[in-house]
């Protein structure tokens, strides 16, 4: 039988739980929903205050599992009303657009709802259900995850503090400490940086279209998103060595416009950014994903080239996976799904990892690459000359594959 929370002194305090979760991102947060709604006690450490949780900017493209996770972990309230919903998308190769219809190609929209209001509503429901969440927890340790006793340990306003659990979530990001904690010969990582980054504006302006823009240009790649009909979200592929300050507003809206189509350019509206950053574009695999009772989940094991918005996608459906397996352990003392996890996911992961990669690689400029931008064209013409090759790209993009098997 396991405990629910008991304190013991209330100088160094000492606690028990199942599962302690590390990191408040979304794969934390929702990790620790789908558990507590299934009975499963958890904690969650964070080692950033609440604010600087609920208010980073990320993608927003949800695929239609994601917004299934997120109706199961009773945060979909807000997300029905205010989402908007997208039956497809357009690619422009130099001036030309090809229309994906996501709908019709591959049966099912997208949904266009910010990580950041996702965030805010898991770490709403959270508090409501009186989960331990932890904000500003300092040094972070998973220990002992190898034996059958793990614990994890932390500081807070000056006092340490030590929590027993049967296991561990590490859902701390791609810089956390749970996979750092692993020794080196137990871990293979796998990765590719390429020498560009994103930089992205939020701005309170009505977006150029109803649909997002992935624009491929000798410039460079640009993207026309949104977060909702008053809110645009515009990228630009820049060198990785550029930083913010050398991009002021005008610059920025300056270079879109000579990316983005001549129609689109017209419409385009600006205004004040509210938000300006660099992301850089990496892939990154960690395999396995589990050691011993330590699991990873999101940006901790796998990080995907945004082109695709299979980021938010993968954490969450990592968590769900979790919550499931651990569901079922404590359901019925059933190992199985646990011990398949990181196998599981894995397959999934590495589909996304493809396609995002080739997305990436016919939509953005390779410097002095002619055979690369050559390859691009072709690539284009099979796009829009071939629905098989469409439904191919909007099968990917809604993320038709997860946790399905190699048919
Ligand atoms: N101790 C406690 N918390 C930590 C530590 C630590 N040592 N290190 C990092 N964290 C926290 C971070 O502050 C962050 O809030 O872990 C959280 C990880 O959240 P994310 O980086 O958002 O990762 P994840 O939940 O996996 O979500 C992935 O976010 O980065 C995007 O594109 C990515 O959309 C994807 C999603
Ligand atoms: C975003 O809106 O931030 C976004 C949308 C689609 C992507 C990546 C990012 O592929």
């Amino acid at each position: 039988m396991i405990s629910r929370w008991c304190e013991f002194g209330n100088r160094d305090t000492s606690l028990r739980t199942q599962v302690v979760i590390i990191g408040a991102g979304p794969a934390g947060l929702l990790l620790s929903r789908l558990l507590s709604l299934k009975g499963i006690d958890n904690a969650v450490l964070e080692r950033r205050s609440r604010a600087h949780v609920e208010s980073r900017i990320r993608a927003g493209v949800l695929e239609p599992g994601t917004v299934e996770l997120l109706i199961a972990a009773r945060v979909a309230d807000r997300m029905r009303r205010e989402a908007l919903t997208h039956d497809g998308f357009n690619l422009v190769f130099d001036g030309r657009y090809t229309h994906v219809d996501l709908k019709d190609l591959a049966g099912a929209p997208v949904t266009v709802y910010g990580q950041t209001e996702i965030t805010q509503d898991l770490v709403a429901a959270c508090l409501a259900a009186n989960t331990k969440l932890v904000f500003e927890a300092e040094a972070v340790t998973p220990c002992d995850f190898e034996g059958a006793t793990p614990r994890v340990t932390y500081a807070k306003d000056g006092q340490s503090h030590e929590i027993a659990c049967d296991f561990i979530a590490g859902c701390d990001g791609f810089h956390g400490v749970c996979r750092a904690s692993v020794p080196p010969a137990a871990i293979t990582l796998y990765e590719r940086v390429l020498p560009f980054g994103w930089l992205g504006m939020l701005t309170e302006t009505r977006p150029v279209a109803d649909e997002l823009i992935y624009v491929r240009h000798e410039r460079g790649f640009a993207l026309c998103s949104m977060r909702s009909k008053t809110r645009s979200r515009y990228y630009v592929q820049v060198p990785d060595s550029d930083h913010v300050e050398a991009w002021p507003d005008a610059r920025f809206w300056d270079e879109l416009r000579r990316r983005i189509p001549g129609d689109a350019a017209e419409r385009l509206i600006t205004g004040p950014s509210l938000e300006k950053s660099i992301a850089p574009i990496r892939s990154f695999v960690a395999e396995p994903m589990r050691f011993g009772r330590l699991f990873l989940a999101g940006d901790a094991a796998h990080i995907v080239p945004p082109t695709g918005a299979k980021g938010l996608n993968l954490a969450a459906a990592d968590a769900g996976a979790l919550a499931q397996a651990l569901a079922s352990y404590y359901g019925s003392g059933e190992g199985m799904a646990l011990e398949s996890y990181s196998e599981t996911r894995l397959r999934h992961v590495w589909r996304a990892e493809r396609f995002s990669w080739w997305f990436t690689q016919m939509t953005h400029r390779f410097e002095g690459d002619a055979f690369a931008t050559r390859l691009q064209q072709a690539e284009f013409d099979a796009v829009s000359g071939s629905r098989a090759f469409r439904t191919a790209l909007a099968e990917n993009y809604i993320g038709m594959f997860r946790d399905k098997s190699p048919s």
